[in-house]
């Protein structure tokens, strides 16, 4: 399979559109949920941020894909759209069913230049998605929620991991084709625009610290006791592995994240792990 030939594409866009889910988030098994879970749900101070955020996703990606001259392309993306739209009613049911506080409030309008907000969305989306998958394997491990709603959301992560398999093709395939110069230029690409992704969350985290947001309470009971940096990126890496390895071998797969993850996580491994308190030789033996 030549990357960036008639065949790559067709592979690309019918493998997502052929593994595409028919399915309304209003009408899915939603269990009922006890006091306990009901208030652990609604402590979780980012769903209207989630809502938002997806919401915005299908705007963006639905815009964009009016842009796309190629038939194949344009409805591969506009399906993105739909499924990016969908994920925002998803929340929203989950919202509503669950009583979670939640405000209306208008989305954020849509930039001029809708071909970079694609790409910065897409270059965010798998940066997001490798932290994500380690996330959601040990929030769903920890009981946090019952597993009837991580089953529910399983099929949101394995979309998202869809978006970004096909984003990675779409983008190799695009460079490839705008000439030598662009397509020897594609590790560097990604590079940048996975750094503008980082930059951006570190700008909303220092916001969010500002305005005093506290998830820590939250967090406590989603992650367990002595996670630390080393057991978060091996289940990162772990998932990412599970995850990627059910797509055709011939497709592209994001790369960045777990290069980046397996070099921190080899480097923290030089580090004696961190003895705990009251265990020989630890700081408060
Ligand atoms: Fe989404
Ligand atoms: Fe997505």
């Amino acid at each position: 399979m030549k990357i960036g030939s008639p065949e790559h594409k067709e592979l690309f866009c019918r493998s997502f559109i052929d593994s595409h889910v028919v399915y309304e988030p209003e009408t899915l098994p939603w269990p009922a949920l006890d006091e306990l879970y009901l208030e652990r749900m609604r402590g979780v101070p980012y769903w209207e941020e989630v809502f938002y955020a997806e919401r915005r996703a299908g705007m963006v990606v639905q815009s964009f894909a009016k842009t796309v001259g190629d038939p194949l392309l344009r409805e591969a993306i506009d399906l993105q759209g739909f499924e990016e739209a969908r994920h925002a009613r998803l929340i929203r049911a989950m919202i509503d069913r669950y009583g979670v506080d939640a405000a209306e409030r208008p989305v954020a309008a849509l930039p001029d230049d809708i071909e970079t907000a694609f790409l910065d969305f897409g270059y965010g989306e798998c940066a997001d998605a490798f932290v994500g998958f380690g996330a959601f394997k040990l929030a769903r491990e920890s009981g946090f929620l019952p597993d009837a709603i991580f089953r529910l959301f399983d099929t949101f992560m394995q979309e998202e991991t869809r978006h970004i398999v096909f984003f990675v093709n779409w983008m190799a395939w695009r460079e490839v084709n705008a000439g030598p110069f662009r397509a020897a230029l594609r590790g560097a690409t990604s590079a940048l625009y996975h750094g503008r992704a980082v930059g951006r969350h570190l700008k909303n985290a220092r916001q969010e610290a500002k305005g005093g947001r506290n998830f820590s309470a939250a967090q406590a009971d989603i992650f367990p006791d002595g996670l630390d940096v080393r057991r978060f990126l091996g289940e990162c890496l772990a998932e990412n592995e599970r995850r990627m390895s059910g797509f055709d071998p011939r497709l592209l797969r994001p790369r960045l994240m777990a290069s980046i993850g397996r070099a921190v996580l080899a480097g923290a491994k030089l580090w004696p792990a961190k003895k705990p308190a009251g265990a020989p030789g630890s700081r408060a033996a």
